[in-house]
């Protein structure tokens, strides 16, 4: 379900960018007005919103949070908490609630935690409530190699194997909604997009301030660009996402 919303949403705007709305301000209600400020700037040239804890922790989830979020599907933006859920399963599961409640349509988890126990009953949950879960399986920053690039053994195949590719395998038997794969890496995204083909659709941040690129990361298999701060730093924050809009739709 989710899958379709941000198909729908994102063929509705002709647009393959999520903004990262990841503002920094001493104070919330500075930070509200702000970041509702560059949301209704930038809205046009977008398919979807994201949002970080470093934002719903001064705002608080259901206070300050919760206005962005209504503000964007008002604007028909699907919302994803990036949450990178990572705790034992029943924790997992009240905090996966919680998002939901306040009106998140996904959440990304991080796969390190595993199944049973681990992320089960966030996808349990999703599903009831019709909402996404999207994994994380290779991050975009510098040292994401010392996780998700380590080589583990593959329970099954008893071969040594990268930790990144394993998390692939798992989007597809949890049944991800997404996996989340750093533009910084384009490498990577062609080999777990060769493991996903188009049953699981990659998110590629990374893009602009940590030096990833559009047309790089596109023409290997990312199917959504996450940008934040090249887009809500710009002078002109409409005009940035609006070029990257532009060049995503150009390379796809
Ligand atoms: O400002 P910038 O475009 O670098 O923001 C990227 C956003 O994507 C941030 O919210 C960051 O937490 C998130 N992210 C990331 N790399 C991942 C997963 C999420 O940069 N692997």
């Amino acid at each position: 379900m989710f899958k379709q919303l941000m198909e729908e949403a994102s063929a509705k705007a002709k647009s393959s960018i999520m903004l990262a709305l990841d503002l920094e301000e001493a104070k919330p209600a500075g930070l509200l007005s702000r970041s509702l400020k560059i949301l209704e700037a930038t809205h046009p040239y977008l398919c979807a919103l994201k949002l970080n804890r470093q934002t719903v922790l001064p705002l608080g989830l259901f206070q300050g949070a919760k206005k962005i979020v209504d503000k964007a599907h008002g604007y028909g933006l699907p919302v994803i908490m990036d949450a990178k859920i990572n705790d034992i399963g029943n924790t997992n599961r009240i905090i996966a609630e919680n998002y939901f409640k306040a009106g998140f349509d996904a959440v990304i988890a991080s796969p390190f935690v595993g199944w049973e126990e681990g992320l089960q009953p966030v996808f349990e949950t999703a599903q009831k409530l019709g909402r996404g879960v999207i994994l994380l399986v290779y991050m975009s920053h510098k040292s994401a190699s010392e996780g998700y690039g380590q080589l583990v053994q593959n329970p099954k195949t008893r071969e040594l194997e990268p930790q990144y590719t394993i998390f692939a395998q798992k989007a597809l038997t949890w049944g991800a909604d997404g996996a989340v794969v750093g533009a910084t890496y384009p490498e990577k995204i062609r080999e777990i997009h060769g493991i996903l083909g188009e049953k699981v659709p990659i998110y590629s941040p990374g893009i602009g301030a940590q030096g990833g690129d559009v047309a790089a990361a596109v023409e290997v298999g990312a199917r959504y660009l996450i940008v934040g701060r090249a887009i809500f730093q710009a002078k002109a924050s409409a005009e940035a996402a609006k070029c990257f809009r532009d060049e995503a739709q150009k390379r796809r």
